[in-house]
């Protein structure tokens, strides 16, 4: 039998799944790693963090599974996006890596924006600048740390740091690189327009590879830690959005999934590199060759709740109690609504100085209406995102859900409801479809099978089991989901002067 691994490198933790070639799941492993926050909004990690829960997380599997180590031929790695990590011209971190979630860019992505200008950004990206993607942080550290940046040799993604640390090749590939703004999405290769606007080059970024193939074999001092062979091809791969797109089988047109961990992202199927016109949602690269995707996030989705469960819940490891909180209260937290904004958001205000908030707060709310408000308030907002999705003139089918949020029955239902769309799950542990993705991946660049879409059309499989929104609570959901669409743009400027104060 031939095996392959998929890694999830998240901003919690990294999950490491090994898989069979029909896509089962044989034993899987999770380290989490420190989240370092020196001012407030930022948002960092250290590099050699993944690197060593990597390893561990590979060894581990390899133990509990018994799998001969000959049989695992190949290994893809799903990332968290949009971060931004500085090596000098050894491959040695110059600071730590920058996040996705990270709240320090307003002004450099208007700088950024002012260098290379609106027109070449979305001729080439296909979204305008933005403060929470990757050119605004390189912006950054140019504007703030100059001495330090005179020394970059290389800027890597977080996954593909660790691929540079598992194979020795700086690369990357076209799903993650498109959240950098200097990627040419329509063509699938880097821009050499805006890479000359930032005085970059494609040596500093790395060789763009299209997600299935093969970047490199892992290196011998690697095999030995990790408990592998030196003869694993490690393929492109894929950001975390996109790999749980794979993994849920979004490789079609009329299809689209929501993931709800950390952040949440809705995500939809594209043949073409088309653009939002109205700018809320972004255009990326499908790691399918000539396709592409929709996608947009809540930046604090999961993050909200277990927020939430960390102050008010602080024992419920299984969110059990939040649960049974939320199915008590009742459809609309009983006039309460949440604002996720915990962490500024990104689709569709992209702004870093928005703020979390509870409105509509009377005498007669209880922990538990606010714990269901918490649960709607994401869950309205993703419905913005759909709402993105929509306006492109992509009405999908139904949406395939994963994630951590996606083990909750609640939220299904819940999704279903706000959505006013069926809900449905992959036949697998849901929360694992990123890292399925990536060993999708890694199958079809060692030849397992054919393509991307055969490999997903052979493996995943749906359950039977579907959310089907019920149209009384969908209408009133309607009502709900006006008021929060209205609140945003009453409360930013007062989140602004907040945040100022
Ligand atoms: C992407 C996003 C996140 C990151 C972190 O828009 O917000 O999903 O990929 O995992």
């Amino acid at each position: 039998m031939e095996y392959y691994l998929g890694l999830d490198l998240g901003t919690g933790s990294i999950k490491t799944v090994l898989f069979d070639a029909d896509g089962k799941e044989i034993a899987q492993s999770v380290l989490e790693y420190p989240l370092y926050q020196p001012h407030n909004g930022w948002s960092e990690q250290d590099p050699e963090d993944w690197y060593q829960a990597a390893v561990s997380t590979i060894r581990d599997v390899m133990e509990k599974s018994g799998v001969p180590k000959e049989e695992v031929k190949g290994l893809g790695m799903s990332g968290q996006m949009m971060g931004a990590v500085m090596l000098d011209k050894n491959g040695q971190p110059l600071r730590r890596a920058i996040l996705w979630n990270d709240g320090r860019t307003t002004e450099s992505c208007e700088h950024v924006r002012q260098i290379v200008g609106d027109d070449l950004f979305m001729k080439y990206s296909c979204t305008p600048a933005r403060p929470g993607l990757t050119a605004a942080k390189i912006q950054w550290v140019k504007d703030n740390q100059p001495k330090l940046y005179s020394q970059v040799a290389h800027i890597l993604l977080p996954k593909d740091y660790l691929r540079y640390r598992l194979t020795g090749e700086y690369a990357t590939e076209v799903s993650d690189a498109s959240a950098t703004q200097i990627l040419d999405v329509p063509n699938r290769c880097w821009s050499d327009e805006i890479m000359a606007a930032m005085d970059l080059n494609e040596s500093m970024l790395g060789k763009v590879y299209e997600s299935q193939e093969i970047t490199g074999y892992v290196l011998p001092e690697v095999a030995v830690a990790a408990g592998i062979t030196t003869k694993v091809a490690v393929v492109g791969g894929a950001s975390d959005n996109a790999a749980a797109g794979v993994g849920t089988g979004i490789v079609a047109p009329g299809r689209a999934m929501t993931t709800i961990g950390t952040s949440g992202t809705v995500f939809a199927f594209s043949e073409k590199p088309v653009i939002d016109q109205n700018k809320s949602v972004y255009t990326f690269c499908m790691p399918v060759p000539g396709a592409w995707h929709f996608m947009g996030s809540v930046n604090s989705a999961g993050a909200s709740l277990k927020w939430w469960r960390n102050n008010f819940y602080p024992d419920d490891e299984e969110y059990e109690e939040i649960n049974k909180d939320a199915i008590a209260s009742n459809i609309g937290a009983n006039r309460l609504i949440y604002l996720p904004y915990l962490n500024g958001e990104q689709s569709p205000h992209f702004d870093l100085t928005c703020r979390g908030s509870f409105v509509g707060l009377a005498a007669i709310h209880t922990k538990a209406d606010m714990t269901r408000a918490v649960m709607e308030g994401v869950t309205y907002a993703l419905r913005d995102i759909l709402t993105g999705i929509r306006n492109t003139g992509i009405e999908p089918e139904n949406v395939r859900m994963c994630g951590g949020g996606s083990k909750s029955p609640f939220w299904r239902q819940l999704m279903a409801d706000i959505y006013g769309l069926p809900v449905c799950l992959p036949d697998m542990n849901s929360e694992n479809s990123a890292a399925l993705g990536a060993a999708i991946l890694a199958a079809v660049g060692c030849g397992a099978y054919p393509s991307v879409v055969n490999a997903c059309d052979s493996i995943i499989k749906m359950r039977e089991e579907v959310y089907t929104p019920d149209p009384e609570l969908t209408e009133f959901y309607d009502k709900v989901y006006a008021e929060f669409d209205a609140l945003y743009p009453k409360l930013k400027d007062n989140f602004r002067s907040i945040l100022a104060l």
